[in-house]
């Protein structure tokens, strides 16, 4: 069954039952209730394994992974990033201290943002190894940190436009993320004057990408500029992520990792000659590619309901953990929990229970006759769902579970009403 494919390596049906890394998503939904998140160690390892083999056989000069924290990051996951090797891009104080709590150490930090706070950058300062800085009022103010400072790479917006949902492109001409090659060129002269450890060059084009050839078109820019800056014979260049990932069946197969990294590599490598330039430690950046697949979310049908044409699976989650069909029209897939070979009985609207007509998860898929008090398991969910996910309603954040080896182990634990109250204050008056 092609939908199978969405989901993570270790899936297999087991007597009727999706089972994920040896463990029986009907008996996690019991334990943990729903909506639940899992994260199948064992995909998340398989895809550090392909990014880490692709980089070795296409690229000839030192390289590197860092993954980006904001496709979804707790303790476990940065832990999990620790063990793996990859720096870790955070993008705030948060997810820095996040970064802190699971003892990664600073070489291993890099900051992004594009309008760092006060408190970003000092944490950055003591924390990070790398900071990213995306414009030149931010340089002033690090110009102005106590020394030493962690190495900085200037985040270039080389103008390339990419296909995909208008609200994931970063890198076109008007996109508000970095500096244009005169402000980069600037950049590089205030480095220069004030002894600044200036060490790389940095650009992100956009996210969910299936084509390698704007990456290649961004690189051939950003090197014209390496070329004209002198960064020396140690420097670092960071193509961003976006590699994409398939949600639907309709998206398969997979966009080719491999492929795409070879065409980076081939671009950094070919351009560097041309140029006479010193190969640079190539730094990928990926997120939803090293995560999105391995996580699967697990929503209980409250109610079934029929309207005008419609077959509604009501859930017990939606928009609060997942914004982004509402965000970017993106398109999910599904499988009941049990009873998953049961043959289509036509498409299903999945919706969840906010107040808000946006909150469709699913629309019109194919799917079995199923009832309520069924549980349905919703793959590539384990990228940008939890780190966008809301309080709207006073919906709770889901609890997440981490699989492997036939063992699950909660790592973040169902927020409760009482979470929500936690920062409020009552007023004076009690009223
Ligand atoms: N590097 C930088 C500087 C980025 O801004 C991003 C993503 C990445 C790397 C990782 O990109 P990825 O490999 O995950 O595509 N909320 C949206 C995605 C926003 C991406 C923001 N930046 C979504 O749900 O599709």
């Amino acid at each position: 069954m092609d939908r199978l494919l969405l989901f993570p390596d270790t899936t297999k049906i087991e007597q009727d039952v999706l089972t994920i890394g040896g463990c029986d998503l009907a008996s996690l939904a019991e334990t943990f209730g729903t909506p639940l998140y899992v994260y199948d160690q064992a995909t998340l390892d398989g895809a550090a394994a392909a990014y880490r083999q692709a980089l070795a056989e296409a690229y000839p000069g030192p390289s590197g992974l860092t993954y980006a924290g904001k496709a979804f990051l707790c303790r476990a996951l940065a832990e999990w990033i620790g063990r793996q090797g990859p720096w870790l891009d955070c993008s705030s104080l948060g997810e820095m201290t996040i970064a802190q709590a699971a003892g990664l150490p600073p070489e291993r930090v890099l900051v992004h943002g594009v309008n760092k706070s006060a408190a970003d950058l000092e944490a950055a300062r003591r924390h990070a190894g790398v900071i990213v800085v995306d414009n030149l009022t931010e340089l002033e103010r690090i110009r102005r940190l106590p020394r030493p400072l962690p190495r900085l790479w200037l985040r270039f917006r080389p103008e390339v436009e990419v296909e995909t949902h208008a609200h994931i492109q970063t890198g076109q001409s008007e996109s508000k993320f970095g500096m244009e090659a005169d402000e980069i060129l600037q950049a590089a002269r205030l480095c220069r004057r004030e002894d600044l450890p200036l060490a790389g060059l940095h650009f992100h084009l956009g996210s969910q990408l299936r084509d390698p050839q704007p990456a290649r078109q961004a690189i051939e820019r950003t090197l014209a500029l390496a070329a004209a800056l002198d960064l020396g014979g140690e420097w670092s260049l960071c193509p961003g992520g976006g590699w994409g990932v398939a949600y639907h069946e309709d998206d398969l197969p997979q966009p080719d990792l491999a492929a795409y990294v070879r065409a980076v590599a081939e671009a950094v490598v070919e351009g560097c000659r041309r140029r006479g330039l010193p190969l640079p430690r190539l730094q990928l950046e990926p997120g939803r590619s090293l995560v999105a697949r391995a996580g699967v979310a697990i929503y209980r049908v409250g109610a079934v309901k029929q309207t005008a044409g419609r077959r509604w699976l009501l859930l017990d989650g939606g928009l609060a953990d997942n914004p982004r069909p509402a965000l970017y029209a993106a398109r999910y897939s599904a499988l009941p929990v049990q009873g998953a070979t049961r043959p289509p009985a036509g498409p299903a609207w999945f919706a969840g229970p906010y107040c808000e007509s946006g909150d469709v998860l699913i629309a019109g898929l194919p799917f079995p006759d199923v009832a309520a008090g069924e549980w349905v398991a919703v793959p590539v969910s384990g990228a940008y769902q939890l780190s966008m996910a809301s309080n709207y309603n006073g919906a709770c954040r889901p609890a997440v579970v981490w699989l492997a080896e036939g063992q699950a182990r909660l790592i973040q634990r169902r927020e409760t009403p009482e979470d929500l109250l936690r920062r409020d204050l009552a007023t004076e008056d009690g009223g």
